[in-house]
C-alpha cells in the first residue's frame, strides 16, 4: 500500500455519463486504485448514472472490466475488487426528462460530501443542473465537476459559465483540465516555489527561451468527427498547453491557495500577445504504409483542421519581455513525449575563449514518459588537453530517485477527483481562466479561417512540417528532438 495516503471524507459521488468512455478509461480505474490505495473511507459511495436501463450487477460488471481493462496497481486482487464494488451502485435518469430522478434523490446521502461528475456532452450540463435543483438533489455545499471541451470559442465557453452560475457558484464547479493533474505539473511549481536556485534566473534577463512539447504517436482515428471541429489548438493549446504557459511565466502566488494560484494565472493568459501569423505552423499528417493520413482518419476528405500546431509566442510583462515560448504540440510525431524546457542565455563573457560546441545550461521538466526533471550544465571535458567544456545532464528521473513511490504516483484523475471530494480547487480552472484563454485563441482561428490557410503535411512519424523546425532555426534556435 502507498504510504502518506489521508483518507478522505466520506462522500456519494455521482458520475452522470458513468457507463460512458471516460468513466470507463479514467474515472472509475481512477477511484478503484484510490480505494487500492487505502484512501476511500467506510462511507464513500459511487453511483453511475445514465440513461441506460442497468441492473445492479450489469454496472458493477461494468465497472470489474473497467478495472481489469485500465487499472494497475491492485487490479488482480479480487478482495480489494469485491470491496471496490462495494461501494458501487448504479441508477437510471434521463437528463431531459423526469425519470429516474427520485431513485437518485433516495440514493444520495444529505450529511456527506456531495459531488455531481458531468461526464457527459457540454450540452447536457443545463438540464443536468436544472433537475438536480428541481429534485432537491443539489444543495448549497455540493461540487459539480466539468470536462472538456469547456466550450468551442469564447461565446460558448461564456454560455457554459453562464448556465451553470444559474445554480451553483463558481466555488462549486471544478473544471477538470487533467494535465494539471499530472504529478510533473505539479512539481514544477514545486521546483520554482521551493528552491532559491531557479526563481532569480526565471525571467527574461537570464531565460533565452521556452519550449513546450506535447507530442503523441497516435492518429484520430476514432474520434475524428470530434476531432476535425477542434484541431489541436482547441483539443490542446486553448487548455493544456496554455496551462503549462500559465505555471512556468506566472509570478510567485502569496500561496499555494486556489484563487492566489489562478489569479497569477489569469494575469498571464491576458498577458499574452496576439500572435503574428508568421509564427504559427499548422499541419496534417499524411498517410503512409499501413497508417491512414489525417483526410481519412478524419472522414473529412477536404479538412483544413490541423492535427499539428507549432507557434510563438509573447507574454507582455515585466518578467518575460522578450523571452518567446514556442509551443508546439500534435499527433502522429516520432515519439510519444511532453516536455517543457527552459534554455537559459550563455554567461555574458567566455573566460574560456570561443566555444563553438556550447549550448548552455537547459533545464528540462519531463512530464511523460519517464517523469523527471534534468538539468544540463558545462564541465571540463575529463583529461588533459586544457580547458574544453562539455555539457553534462544532472538527472533526476523520479522512478530512479524516488523508486517504488514514484511507481505509486496517482495518475491525474486519481488525483483531481480526490481533490474534488477534499474540496481543493487549486488544480481546476475558473471560469475567468477558460474564457480568457478562448479570448485569446478566437482571433487566431479566426484569422487563419479567414485567410483559407492550409495546414502543412507531415509525415507520420516525423517531428511535424519542416516549417516548425524553421521557426525557431530562422532565429538561431534549434527544437529539442523529440524522443521518449
Ligand atoms: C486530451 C485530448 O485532452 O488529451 C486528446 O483531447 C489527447 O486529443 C490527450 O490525446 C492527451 O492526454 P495525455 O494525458 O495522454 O497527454
Amino acid at each position: 500500500m502507498a504510504s502518506r495516503v489521508i483518507p478522505v471524507d466520506p462522500f456519494d459521488l455521482v458520475i452522470f455519463g458513468g457507463t460512458g468512455d471516460l468513466a470507463r478509461r479514467k474515472i472509475l480505474p481512477g477511484l478503484y486504485r484510490r480505494f487500492w490505495a487505502g484512501q476511500f473511507p467506510g462511507g464513500a459511495r459511487i453511483v453511475g448514472a445514465s440513461r441506460k436501463d442497468m441492473s445492479q450487477d450489469e454496472f458493477r460488471s461494468f465497472v470489474r472490466d473497467a478495472i481489469a481493462s485500465y487499472a494497475i496497481e491492485g487490479a488482480d486482487d479480487p478482495d480489494c475488487i469485491a470491496g471496490f464494488l462495494n461501494h458501487v451502485t448504479y441508477v437510471a435518469v434521463d437528463a431531459m426528462g423526469d425519470a429516474g430522478w427520485d431513485n437518485l434523490k433516495a440514493m444520495v446521502r444529505t450529511d456527506v460530501v456531495r459531488a455531481f461528475y458531468f461526464s457527459v456532452a457540454p450540452g447536457l450540463f443545463g438540464p443536468l443542473a436544472k433537475r438536480l435543483h428541481r429534485f432537491s438533489i443539489a444543495s448549497s455545499s455540493c461540487r459539480v465537476v466539468v470536462e472538456k471541451p469547456f466550450g468551442h470559442d469564447l461565446q460558448s465557453a461564456r454560455t457554459l459559465n453562464q448556465t451553470l452560475a444559474n445554480y451553483f457558484d463558481e466555488a462549486q464547479i471544478y473544471r477538470i483540465d487533467h494535465y494539471l493533474g499530472k504529478e510533473t505539473v505539479q512539481n514544477l511549481m514545486a521546483v520554482r516555489f521551493g528552491n532559491i536556485l531557479f526563481e532569480p534566473l526565471w525571467n527574461a534577463q537570464f531565460v533565452d527561451h521556452i519550449q513546450i512539447t506535447v507530442a503523441e504517436t497516435v492518429g484520430v482515428g476514432g474520434r475524428g468527427a470530434y476531432y476535425d471541429k477542434s484541431g489541436a489548438m482547441r483539443d490542446m493549446v486553448q487548455n493544456h498547453l496554455m496551462q503549462l504557459v500559465c505555471l512556468i511565466a506566472m509570478e510567485p502566488p502569496h500561496c499555494f491557495e486556489p484563487d492566489a494560484v489562478r489569479d497569477e494565472k489569469l494575469k498571464v493568459i491576458r498577458a499574452l500577445d496576439a500572435v503574428d501569423p508568421g509564427d504559427i505552423v499548422r499541419g496534417q499528417y499524411a498517410g503512409a504504409e499501413g497508417i491512414d493520413s489525417y483526410l481519412t482518419d478524419s472522414e473529412n476528405p477536404a479538412s483544413l483542421t490541423e492535427s499539428f500546431l507549432a507557434m510563438k509566442l509573447h507574454v507582455s510583462n515585466w518578467r518575460w519581455k522578450g523571452t518567446p515560448f514556442y509551443l508546439r504540440t500534435g499527433k502522429r510525431l516520432k515519439a510519444r513525449t511532453s516536455e517543457i524546457a527552459v534554455v537559459f542565455k550563455d554567461p555574458p563573457h567566455s573566460i574560456f575563449g570561443e566555444q563553438p560546441d556550447r549550448r548552455g545550461n537547459v533545464l528540462v521538466i519531463r512530464l511523460q514518459p519517464n517523469e523527471g526533471i534534468n538539468l544540463r550544465v558545462t564541465i571540463k571535458e575529463p583529461g588533459p588537453g586544457g580547458m574544453r567544456l562539455i555539457e553534462v545532464p544532472l538527472d533526476m528521473s523520479f522512478a530512479e530517485a524516488l523508486g517504488k513511490e514514484a511507481s505509486q504516483v496517482a495518475d491525474a484523475y486519481e488525483r483531481l477527483i480526490m481533490d474534488v471530494i477534499r474540496g481543493n480547487q487549486t488544480l481546476f480552472m475558473r471560469g475567468d481562466e477558460v474564457e480568457a484563454a478562448w479570448a485569446w485563441t478566437d482571433p487566431l482561428i479566426e484569422g487563419w479561417t479567414r485567410r483559407g490557410d492550409r495546414p502543412r503535411t507531415y509525415q507520420p512519424g516525423s517531428a511535424g512540417p519542416e516549417e516548425a523546425l524553421m521557426l525557431l532555426f530562422r532565429e538561431n534556435r534549434r527544437w529539442r528532438e523529440i524522443a521518449e
